[in-house]
């Protein structure tokens, strides 16, 4: 089914059920993944029932905050708010309705995936200005950065102006909207997003963005790499189209890198063993896309 008629149907689903739901005072009807109640709505469409890769432990610290351990010590507070029938219904029925708020659903496996591999490249965003695009409920491969990768500095955005990471972040943070009509002056070294291309009508929008915020290097230091990093499942023919259209340009030198790191690579092949009924490698295996100037 395509990506956005499964979307269609998803909402359509989720305001009916929140109606019936709402009656016998039942909150949570969507599962996330810090929320295993085994809720099928969600599961039975978008095969939400894998809960990502679970790359880093995480303890709930009180509602809707959770303490991240992210490795050698270092830990990081994230607001990660559930959505719950009710707010679901006012969320769906707003002007914002569609794709925009698949962010506040839940933190989507890529994006955990993106932060850690971030984690591990930490050298690519030492000293660098770094955007993250469309970081949904709190962008949290960005907060990782933030907090792992000694940025000079870090913005996160999202194109819902009702998303929470404009709530919580104590950085910078701002709507931005992907628009190909929208001239975007802010230049960035590293630019990161995740699970950001399943809607092929947004590719136009993205790679405009991506092509006016992502700074040039000068002529004669081309060690100086600006880079842009993508983190998405197959999700169809989508990532596909989205890297062929970066590539139509010629102006970028991509990369698709599909076994960039052991441990998830270990991961993804254990719940290809042991999730067999619902782990599904083009929904919930994220690659990762590099592309720089040529
Ligand atoms: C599937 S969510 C991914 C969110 C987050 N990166 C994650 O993986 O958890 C897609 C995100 O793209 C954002 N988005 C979709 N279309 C957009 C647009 N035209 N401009 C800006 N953001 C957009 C949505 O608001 C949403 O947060």
């Amino acid at each position: 089914m395509a990506a956005r008629s499964r979307w269609k149907l998803l909402q359509s689903m989720i305001l009916s059920s929140s109606n019936t739901q709402h009656n016998h005072n039942t909150t949570n009807i969507i599962q996330s993944p810090s929320d295993n109640s085994d809720i099928n709505i969600l599961s039975q469409i978008s095969k939400r029932k894998h809960q990502g890769f679970n790359l880093f432990s995480r303890q709930k610290r009180e509602e809707e905050w959770f303490i991240y351990d992210l490795y050698d010590h270092v830990t990081l507070n994230v607001r990660i708010k559930i959505p719950r029938a009710i707010d679901l219904k006012t969320t769906f029925a707003s002007e914002y309705s569609g794709f925009l708020n698949t962010g506040n659903i839940c933190i989507w496996p890529a994006e955990e995936v993106l932060g850690y591999y971030c984690m591990k490249n930490e050298n690519l965003f030492r000293n660098k200005n770094v955007c993250e695009l469309g970081g949904g409920m709190c962008a949290l491969a960005g907060l990782i950065v933030a907090a792992k990768c000694h940025p000079q500095s870090i913005t996160l955005t999202d194109g819902n102006p009702d998303c929470d990471l404009f709530l919580d972040v104590d950085m910078r943070s701002m709507q931005m909207l992907w628009n190909k009509d929208t001239v975007y002056d802010t230049k960035y070294d590293i630019v990161i997003c995740a699970d950001c291309t399943f809607d092929k009508e947004t590719h136009p929008h993205l790679l405009h963005v991506i092509r006016s915020i992502l700074k040039k290097p000068p002529l004669n230091d081309k060690s100086d790499k600006s880079m842009f990093i993508l983190c998405a499942p197959h999700r169809g023919d989508s990532l596909r189209a989205f890297i062929t259209l970066l590539e139509s340009i010629n102006e970028f030198h991509v990369e698709l890198l599909v076994k960039y790191d052991d441990k998830i690579w270990q991961l993804h092949e254990q719940s290809l063993k042991e999730e067999q009924e619902y782990y599904d490698r083009d929904t919930h295996y994220p690659l990762i896309v590099c592309a720089s100037w040529n």
